[in-house]
């Protein structure tokens, strides 16, 4: 595929084989983030790359078990409700029990943070779609960022004390017949145009 239809058919996957990803094909999607562009060039988007199903798991349980014990609130974001309710069912698994889980952190008190992790997750997703394999952006660890549990876990990762988790990629195979994603485009019905 040449780029253009790499970016026109990323789509997000949410179940996933448990194969494990090829060391190599891993590697090209963290290296794909890594040269993304960062504010200033300050590149310091922290990546921690989550391959051991044991952390995994008990990450998801610790998000499961904080989510829980939130409050569901009228005119919540709707995402963030879905997770409370789902965790208060007990079967919320934030990561699709995808066999790899990468973090990306960054600074709190840089004011490109944010888009320094969406351009590094952008060109990991496409890598990854050149790879054959399937992502979704994760979301649930940015909203669980004061939870002690989950600081805890990623300070004793190596985070630093000022660096806050701004989103996570989930990437396996996707559980489908033939292996990959699918990747039949979304109808464009917002993000409009406007030519000069
Ligand atoms: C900033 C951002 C946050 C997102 N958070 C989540 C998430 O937490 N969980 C999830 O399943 N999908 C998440 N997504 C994926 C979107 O739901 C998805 O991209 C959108 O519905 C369009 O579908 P597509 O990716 O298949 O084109 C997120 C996407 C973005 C850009």
């Amino acid at each position: 595929m040449n780029t253009y239809e790499l970016i026109t058919t990323r789509r997000s996957t949410r179940r996933f084989k448990d194969t494990a990803v090829p060391e190599e094909d891993l590697n090209e999607i963290i290296e794909a983030g890594r040269f993304a562009p960062s504010g200033g060039n300050n590149q310091s988007t922290h990546f921690f790359v989550i391959t051991d199903k044991a952390v995994l798991d008990k990450l998801a349980d610790m998000a499961q078990a904080s989510f829980a014990a939130m409050e569901l609130k009228e005119g919540m974001y709707p995402s963030l409700a879905s997770s409370i309710h789902q965790s208060k069912n007990g079967n919320y698994r934030f990561h699709y029990n995808a066999p790899v889980l990468v973090v990306l952190a960054n600074q709190k008190d840089y004011g490109n943070n944010i888009a320094d992790c969406a351009c590094a997750l952008e060109n990991m997703m496409i890598m990854a779609n050149a790879l054959d394999l399937g992502t979704c952006w994760i979301n649930q660890l940015k909203w669980l960022n004061e939870d002690p549990g989950v600081r805890e876990l990623f300070a004793s990762f190596g985070a630093e004390e000022n660096e806050r988790i701004y989103g996570a990629l989930a990437i396996g195979y996707a559980d489908t017949e033939d292996g990959l994603p699918v990747r039949t485009p979304l109808p464009r019905k917002g993000n409009p145009v406007t030519v000069i």
